[in-house]
């Protein structure tokens, strides 16, 4: 748990993704080029920590119940007759497994091959359309898109940067009329400007500025054109969210010590929101949205000299020296030794309510602090509302958070304002995962335990719950702002890199998209565990799991281990791998109306451009992978969402770093966009 001297200093690194390198160096800092900031040796801290939780009686649940199929079954109330009892499964193993008998409903359509086009590629019988694209206008006055005009005053009312979350919410009940929300991750000034424009040593300040108003998010009016399509409209609701906008920060941490800076000597109001990956769109229709990799924008770690200070932040990832971007030349709250609370006002939920343009959005710090891939919500059986939420770094962890208060459905104003403060109340748990086989079947090669699956039990480890903190040595308010370091304390099971988690709305079940983790296994990290069982993870899994949502046990399953099908580590459900997809890095995941889970992945490792994929979570074409579409390349696959007869996805960062590159979409310089696909009948996706 020492902070180790010199983890600060500039480190010669290898390029280790699928991703390009500029990719990796502006999205998240090359954190993947670095050791991952995860050193702790929790097990041993969880031992001493558990014994203290059990004492203040915040387990009382009990035991964990063993793994068997009944027990995954008995976990949820709509899944028993769904879910065949693993012993009855025919499709375990890495054999042949089960073949499908005819087409799922929701994915009959002819799976696009993999393939390395610069295009969006469909199924046959299906059309695209690109609706919003990087510079279009969303806000009155704003011009027209030009690559060699930009300014910041321009970008603040257009379209921002690497699009990456999508969330359509309607606005009546049919459908018509809808709000687009999208997160603008980060931007990658290398290819924004025109070619000998940008200097990365020297960026101008206009530059700078275009780049803060890239980021964020928008919300736009987007409704049903006669065609079918979605066509973008001018509105009073249309909005840009940039690292200028105004947050409130609600919830046990607001007013915190640790959040008081020179600007806000309140701890209660942030100015602007940045790195925002993927979301989720509320029950009560406004949208959550997670930051990232926020370590990344804070310049010169090495100058700050206090001990407990230093571990902190290198708990979070930050590096020495000035940042990729320089900022902190011209705004000193990106320099952590000038402004040192600063970095602690990032890594939070935010909420952005769609309906009222005049909202001032929120941070969430009961939800903790921490690279938030996304967050999305599960209403329990007793009305308690349950947000979950992955940190997308090596080893790192899976969290939940359950309210006191319970919701009150529908969408009007005040059950809109009701529902948005039960996640100011309530108590945050991290994840830890136990596998049922005996360790010295789970190898690290990907082989399948002698019980035909990866598979086990889990509990929910209580961290915090409104000024209470269940962790020694952590105030409550430590907990919610340095939520990784208490994690550790508790024994968290380590992650290969969580991304998306959701419940599906048809089966009650949870699913986290497991993205990679090339370190498994090397020397001085983690080994493979039965939750993450190879060793070198270069193409991800895909993990399930059953509760209600407010226990503090449950039993969970590896649905997919990715990679090649024809390879020995791959397993999809107990399908039969011949018949299914290759599938490399999943990271966003998203349900159809029939309850069939789609995955988009980011950084493909066989090969291929990114894709959308299908698959069926139930019955026997459970594991069935098919490739609805591939992005261009360079591109990453983003925010799928999946309706009735319309699917849209996020094309982010086009050609990045790569040669050519990408003139994705339009022919010239590429811009990341939103696409919608249809079907050219205008029939219902998949079937
Ligand atoms: Fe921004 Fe975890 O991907
Ligand atoms: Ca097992
Ligand atoms: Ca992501």
């Amino acid at each position: 748990m020492s902070a180790e001297p010199g983890r600060f200093l500039p480190l010669l690194t290898t390029h280790r993704t699928g991703r390009s390198p500029v990719t990796c160096e502006y999205r998240c800092g090359n954190q993947c080029s670095h050791p991952a900031p995860n050193t702790s040796d929790n097990e041993y801290f969880g031992d001493v920590v558990r014994s203290v939780v059990s004492r203040r009686g915040a387990l009382r649940a009990g035991g964990v119940m063993a793994a068997t199929a009944a027990g995954f079954a008995a976990l949820s109330g709509t899944a028993a007759a769904e879910v065949p009892a693993l012993a009855a499964n025919p499709g375990r193993g890495n054999g042949h497994g089960r073949s499908g008998g005819s087409a799922v409903p929701g994915t009959d359509f002819a799976p696009v091959a993999p393939n390395t086009r610069d295009a969006v590629t469909v199924p046959d019988g299906y059309e695209q359309q690109v609706v919003i694209r990087w510079g279009d206008p969303v806000l009155p006055g704003a011009p027209e898109f030009d690559v060699n005009n930009q300014t910041a005053a321009a970008q603040a009312k257009q379209f921002g940067y690497n699009n990456d979350f999508v969330g359509l919410i309607p606005q009546d009940g049919s459908g018509k009329r809808n709000f687009l929300v999208v997160n603008h991750e980060y931007t990658t000034e290398t290819e924004m400007f025109p070619e000998g424009t940008y200097d990365e040593a020297n960026p101008t300040e206009e530059q700078v500025r275009i780049a803060w108003a890239a980021h964020g998010l928008s919300v736009v009016q987007a409704d049903r054109a006669r065609d079918g399509g979605l066509e973008v409209k001018p509105s009073r609701y249309n909005r840009r969210i940039t690292i200028d906008t105004e947050f409130e920060v609600r919830g046990p941490a607001a007013g915190s010590d640790l959040l008081k800076t020179s600007a806000d000597p309140t701890g209660t109001v942030v100015r602007g929101t940045q790195n925002n990956c993927a979301g989720g769109v509320t029950p009560w229709g406004t949208v959550l949205s997670g930051e990232e990799n926020f370590h990344q924008y804070f310049a010169h770690g090495e100058r700050v000299t206090d001990p407990g200070e230093v571990e902190r932040l290198e708990r979070y990832g930050l590096v020495s020296g000035e940042t990729s971007r320089k900022w902190e030349r011209f705004d000193k709250r990106w320099d952590v030794s000038q402004e040192p609370n600063e970095v602690h006002r990032f890594g939070w939920v935010v909420e952005i309510d769609p309906n009222d343009p005049n909202a001032k959005p929120v941070k969430h710090t009961a939800l903790g602090r921490f690279k938030h891939e996304a967050a999305n919500v599960k209403i329990a059986r007793d009305g308690r509302v349950v947000v979950y939420s992955g940190d997308d770094e090596r080893f790192d962890y899976i969290y939940k958070f359950v309210s006191n208060g319970r919701y009150k459905p529908g969408r009007s104003a005040h059950a809109r304002r009701h529902n948005m403060a039960l996640l100011d109340e309530g108590t945050l748990y991290v994840a830890k995962f136990t596998g049922n086989s005996p360790a010295s079947e789970i190898d690290g090669s990907g082989r399948l335990p002698s019980d035909g699956e990866f598979d086990g039990t889990g509990e929910w480890l209580p961290l915090a719950s409104g000024d209470e903190s269940f962790v020694d040595g952590f105030t409550a308010e430590e907990v919610y702002v340095f939520t990784r370091l208490a994690a550790d304390k508790v024994g968290a099971t380590k992650m290969d890199r969580p991304e998306d988690i959701e419940p599906n709305p048809v089966n009650g079940r949870i699913y986290a998209a497991l993205t990679n983790n090339t370190d498994r296994g090397a020397s001085g990290e983690a080994g493979a565990d039965e939750p993450n069982p190879r060793n070198g993870n270069k193409n991800g899994h895909v993990l399930e799991w059953d509760e209600d949502g407010t226990e503090t046990t449950f039993v969970w399953r590896l649905l997919l281990v990715c990679g090649d099908p024809s390879a020995a580590d791959t397993y999809f459900g107990g399908f039969d791998k011949s018949q299914v997809s290759p599938i490399s890095c999943p990271d966003n995941v998203a349900f159809d109306g029939y309850g069939n889970l789609w995955i988009s992945t980011d950084g493909n490792a066989l090969g291929s451009n990114d894709g959308l994929f299908s698959v069926p979570v139930t019955g026997p074409n459970r594991g069935e992978v098919k490739q609805f579409l591939t992005v261009p390349v360079g591109a990453e696959t983003c925010g799928p969402v999946v309706r009735d007869d319309i699917v849209l996805v996020a094309v982010q960062h086009p050609g990045e770093g790569g040669e050519p590159g990408s003139s994705w979409p339009d022919g010239g310089h590429a811009r990341p966009a939103i696409v919608a696909v249809r079907k050219s009948d205008g029939g219902r996706i998949g079937a």
